[in-house]
């Protein structure tokens, strides 16, 4: 594919995550605590977990060994800090949820899947095949963007892992209900799991230097802050005493 041709298609990707996210604030994606049977037909939440996020791994790992340029740069870098971020959500974050009788609607899963296949598609495709070996050269490793990329990525997983695992532990095994998590940065906002996950692709971002990666920086807080608003007021409705100061999504800010 032609490099204008390929910026053009991401160009479009990057308009769609816009009118998504203006859309997410008045229809909230029905899956976790906010399922419904309004949706349709629906799957083991598990298995839809594992099912939508396994292309990503997929495309990405598939990109990394038949790439033209994969291993002619430190290029490859990206693709592992990508890999080892789909390990978690694809296979040990499903594995580690607690099970309860709620399902995810299978046009969640659908979608979901789309998501990930053009964002694995084009960031695997730029990377393998139209990133030049000059741009992730050994003067790129000892540069700002990645040594601040880098450690933005691995503090937004660290952040991001922490919090799912605190929310995972709230639950006793047999139990589906919910509780008020305290703690960590649930001190200062109702969801530090998806704030971690927006400083891990902002990372990644920053690392990567290129369209892609920037699209999927902006397609993460395009999903994310519409629902760290539907969790916070959830929880507000949910529970009179929680604890009022607390933001939605950015500590102090927002
Ligand atoms: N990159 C993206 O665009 C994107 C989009 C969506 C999600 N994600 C990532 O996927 C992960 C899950 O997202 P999510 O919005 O589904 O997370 P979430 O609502 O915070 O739930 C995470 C897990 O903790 C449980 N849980 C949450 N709050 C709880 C509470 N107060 N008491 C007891 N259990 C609680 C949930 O159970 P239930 O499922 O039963 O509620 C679920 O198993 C996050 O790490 C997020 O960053 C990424």
């Amino acid at each position: 594919m032609k490099p204008g041709t390929f910026e053009y298609i991401t160009y479009i990707w990057i308009a769609i995550a816009v009118i998504v996210h203006v859309t997410m604030f008045y229809i909230t994606a029905p899956f976790g605590r906010h399922t419904t049977e309004k949706w349709g037909p629906s799957i083991n939440n598990k298995l839809g977990w594992f099912i939508m996020e396994l292309p990503s791994l997929l495309i990405m790992s598939y990109f990394l060994f038949s790439g033209s340029q994969s291993f002619h740069s430190y290029v490859w870098i990206l693709f592992v800090c990508w890999i080892i971020h789909y390990v978690n959500r694809t296979i040990v974050f499903p594995l580690r949820i607690k099970s309860t009788p709620k399902k995810i609607p299978l046009v969640i899963v659908c979608s979901a899947l789309f998501f990930n296949f053009v964002n694995a598609g084009i960031n695997g495709y730029y990377l393998a095949e139209l990133s030049t070996p000059s741009a992730y050269s050994e003067s790129w490793i000892y540069g700002l963007n990645f040594q601040l990329g880098v450690l933005l990525f691995f503090l937004g997983m660290y952040i991001n892992w922490k919090s799912d695992h605190m929310l995972i532990n709230l639950r006793k095994d047999g139990d589906t209900g919910y509780q008020i998590p305290r703690g960590f940065l649930f001190e200062f906002i109702s969801s530090p799991n998806l704030f971690g996950e927006i400083i891990e692709w902002s990372g990644f971002a920053l690392m990567a230097w290129n369209l892609p990666a920037l699209s999927f920086m902006i397609w993460t807080l395009a999903n994310l802050v519409p629902r760290a608003k539907n969790h916070h007021d959830w929880y507000l409705s949910h529970f009179k005493d929680y604890p009022k100061e607390r933001k939605i999504l950015f500590p102090f800010i927002y």
